[in-house]
């Protein structure tokens, strides 16, 4: 503890200081979910910025550097296990155990830019406008977000916001075996993989599985470029994937039952945490009977499509209740930025032998009254589980 204080002081004093996380709060309810320090300058002295980050609200705090180090030790094991120094020179991590026994790790500078200074920074963002994936994939240049590409970085920030949160409320092991389904051309695939070196305990393997081949070999090689060896890439159709061990499971905007097939996977990999974005309904769409007791209503096509919506993505939130998963379904961006915007959000809570008989009666209902024989994430359970 004393050594990684010191080391902080001295690359703030040095010059070479980035940034400094504290994440992992001893307690699980804790409302205070992380503590960020950044180098700010008031005037012409250099101050150590602290956000503290709250379920609901952000507090800033601007300290020197003897008021900073009083801080880190009245936070670092006890109400935070985990803290990552980030400096031009090198990385450092420090962890607690539940014992409180303290662990010391060095690794090499996954970045060598210095931040910007100023102090009124609007927005807190996870990832910054610097890191270097991101002028691999093209969405910025030295150091900038490129006007066309402000949206997305909006979305790969508001997306690893939302990860952090339920990393920290699975039950999930150190060394992570994440698989990202149908991931395109990998922006919440590299956005995950940086968030997770940078400033997390977690030691992620992250797999991306993409059916175009184009896609998957321009993502191999910037992935190779930034020197990150865990981070690969598959061609191949997610139904062909064999899900050996899965911690977590992402299938963000796949076509219609792609997301099925992703949700099935992971459930049988026995995913602990499983994160969809579903995209079109066309499945439940068609199969809707004309005659159920909406038609008056959903003779309006564009009602009968959000009908869809609801019934597929409500299923699907169903459907993973009845083998256990504690579900969220959210807005995840706001609408302005995609139309594409439901997350599905799946935590283990507890292991099955069987899904949950009340819960699929619930569905089945659901069904019934809309005249649909059966869901296609039903049909893959029935099939595998
Ligand atoms: C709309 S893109 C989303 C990309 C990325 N996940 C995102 O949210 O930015 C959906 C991607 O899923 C891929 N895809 C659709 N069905 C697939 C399947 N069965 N197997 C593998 N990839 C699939 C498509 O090729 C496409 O690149």
């Amino acid at each position: 503890m004393e050594e990684f204080l010191a080391l902080f002081q001295g690359h703030f004093k040095q010059g070479t200081f980035i940034k400094l996380t504290l994440s992992k709060p001893a307690s699980k309810s804790a409302d205070l979910s992380n503590i960020y320090l950044r180098r700010v300058r008031i005037k012409t002295a250099d101050y150590v910025q602290f956000t503290y980050r709250y379920q609901q609200k952000d507090i800033i705090k601007n300290y020197d550097i003897a008021q900073s180090i009083d801080q880190l030790n009245s936070h670092l094991g006890k109400d935070f296990l985990h803290a990552t120094l980030l400096s031009t020179r090198e990385d450092v991590s420090l962890f607690f155990n539940k014992k409180r026994k303290v662990r010391l790790q060095k690794r090499r500078a996954t970045s060598t830019h210095l931040p910007k200074l100023d102090h009124n920074k609007t927005k807190n963002y996870l990832i910054e406008e610097d890191a270097a994936f991101l002028e691999q994939l093209g969405v910025a240049s030295k150091g900038r977000v490129h006007k066309a590409h402000q949206d997305k970085y909006r979305q790969i920030n508001k997306y690893v916001e939302v990860m952090s949160g339920l990393l920290e409320q699975a039950d999930l092991p150190q060394s992570l075996q994440i698989v990202d389904m149908g991931c395109g051309k990998g922006y919440l695939t590299f956005a995950l993989h940086d968030f997770l070196l940078r400033n997390s305990r977690f030691i992620p393997t992250v797999v991306g599985i993409e059916l175009r081949e184009h896609l998957t070999s321009f993502c191999s090689t910037k992935a190779a470029a930034l020197g990150w060896q865990n981070l690969s890439f598959i061609a191949q159709d997610i139904q062909q994937f064999d899900a050996e061990k899965i911690d977590v499971l992402i299938a963000l905007h796949a076509c219609d039952i792609a997301t099925d097939i992703a949700i099935a996977k992971g459930i049988q990999a026995d995913a602990q945490l499983i994160v969809c974005a579903p995209c079109c309904h066309k499945q439940i769409r068609k199969a809707m009977q004309s005659d159920n007791r909406m038609q008056s209503i959903l003779k309006n096509g564009i009602l009968e499509e959000r009908q869809a919506e609801i019934l597929t993505d409500g299923i699907r939130a169903l459907m993973l209740e009845a083998y256990g998963y504690e579900t969220k379904v959210f807005e995840f961006i706001a609408l302005e930025h995609t139309a594409k915007n439901i997350m599905i959000t799946a935590v283990k809570r507890k292991e099955v032998d069987k899904p949950d008989a009340s819960t699929l009666r619930e569905v089945a209902s659901l069904k019934k009254m809309y005249g649909i024989q059966q869901h296609y994430l039903e049909k893959l359970l029935a099939q595998n589980y």
